[in-house]
């Protein structure tokens, strides 16, 4: 028995050393000490030997069996060693390649989305949050509680998207401005309140410079003693901001808003557009009109602020020399490739809003 013992540990050993490669040992190591492998299959053998030999038997197997694991493991290092030298050999890495942006590369940003980005960024800055409301309104939010009654001219001005009235008579609108989020922010919170709302609005009109949607960027600042120094030095300074010059040409215009009382325009140079000397509008704006705070439950005795909306399509073109406003929204990928923005370009204040 003990010859057969030391005849099994020779060949095995020999098979170990024998094995070239990971695959090959752990054949070897299957066929000897796996379940039904020929140390596993001795120790079965056990069972039927006589009791004067199972002790001596157990032994010389156990023995037999941790020779043969110390040589698998030892045989298994050196293979690993030369199996990472030799993958160490073939495989080269050029560190000095620039990083592989994938698919991102490809995708862009549309300018608008890019230039939402870069308005939040500055208004975030000067410590307003962002709100929002719904592209479907009423005309209770849209108009009445912004000192637009039912008879007032203003509302032919809007160019509305009604939709079908409902049983009770009333009509839901696509909202025409952004103001109505005006109106949401005054009911749900109290002042001091420092907002601005972008969105998508819209209006039955359609030329090179207005398209049936298109984005404004309302703001809302509301306490007790803002007055309109505050309000030409806050949209000065974002047009600074945003065109990133220290100097803007900019045009205040008196004007009418029913919800704003004084009101104004403001015009920019529009020279980035291939039009010198003339004006592009960009932003309504004024105080906020006593019945507005009135209808949204606050005191014009103790409250009041100012209120601006932007044209964020307009600023865009503005900023970034688009002439035609229609092009932004006709899903043409080579004006994408053109204009767009890409994905890494992220504006902060700290960092640059445009590279
Ligand atoms: N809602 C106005 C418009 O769409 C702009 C505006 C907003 C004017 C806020 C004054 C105050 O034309």
């Amino acid at each position: 028995m003990s010859n057969d013992l030391t005849k099994l540990e020779s060949e095995l050993l020999g098979e170990i050393a024998g094995a070239g490669d990971l695959a090959a040992i752990e054949a070897v190591r299957v066929a000897s000490l796996g379940k039904k492998g020929r140390v596993s299959e001795l120790m079965s053998k056990l069972g039927s030997l006589p009791n004067e030999e199972k002790k001596a038997f157990g032994q010389a197997v156990n023995i037999l069996k941790a020779k043969v694991t110390d040589a698998l493991d030892a045989r298994k290092a050196v293979l690993e060693t030369a199996a990472l030298d030799a993958r160490l050999k073939t495989e080269r890495a050029d560190v000095t390649l620039p990083v592989r942006m994938g698919p991102q590369a490809e995708g862009r940003i549309h300018p608008v989305s890019q230039v939402l980005d870069e308005v939040i960024e500055i208004f975030a800055d000067m410590g307003f949050a962002v709100a929002e409301g719904p592209d479907i309104e009423t005309d209770e939010m849209n108009f009445d509680k912004l000192n637009i009654p039912a008879e007032h001219p203003a509302r032919q001005d809007h160019d509305t998207f009604y939709f079908n009235p409902r049983e009770d008579g009333s009509r839901l609108l696509l909202r025409t401005h952004t103001s109505p989020v005006q109106i949401r922010t005054m009911v749900s919170s109290k002042p001091p309140i420092r907002i601005i709302a972008p969105g998508r609005v819209y209006r039955c009109d359609s030329d090179q410079t207005h398209t049936p949607m298109f984005h404004q960027v309302e703001g809302l600042v509301i306490d007790e003693t803002t007055n309109m120094g505050h309000l030409k030095w806050v949209l000065q300074e974002f047009c600074k901001a945003f065109f990133e010059v220290d100097e803007v040409k900019m045009r205040f215009r008196a004007s009418h808003f029913p919800f704003t009382e004084p009101s104004m325009e403001v015009d920019i140079g529009a020279e980035a557009i291939g039009k010198p000397g003339q004006w592009l509008e960009i932003l309504g704006c004024g105080m906020v009109h006593p019945n507005v705070l009135r209808n949204c439950g606050l005191d014009p005795e103790k409250y009041q602020g100012f209120a601006f909306g932007v044209g964020l399509d307009r600023l865009t073109m503005l900023k970034y020399g688009i002439p035609d406003l229609r092009a932004f929204f006709a899903g043409d990928l080579k004006w994408l490739r053109h204009y767009g923005f890409n994905m890494l370009d992220v504006p902060t204040m700290g960092g640059g809003l445009s590279s």
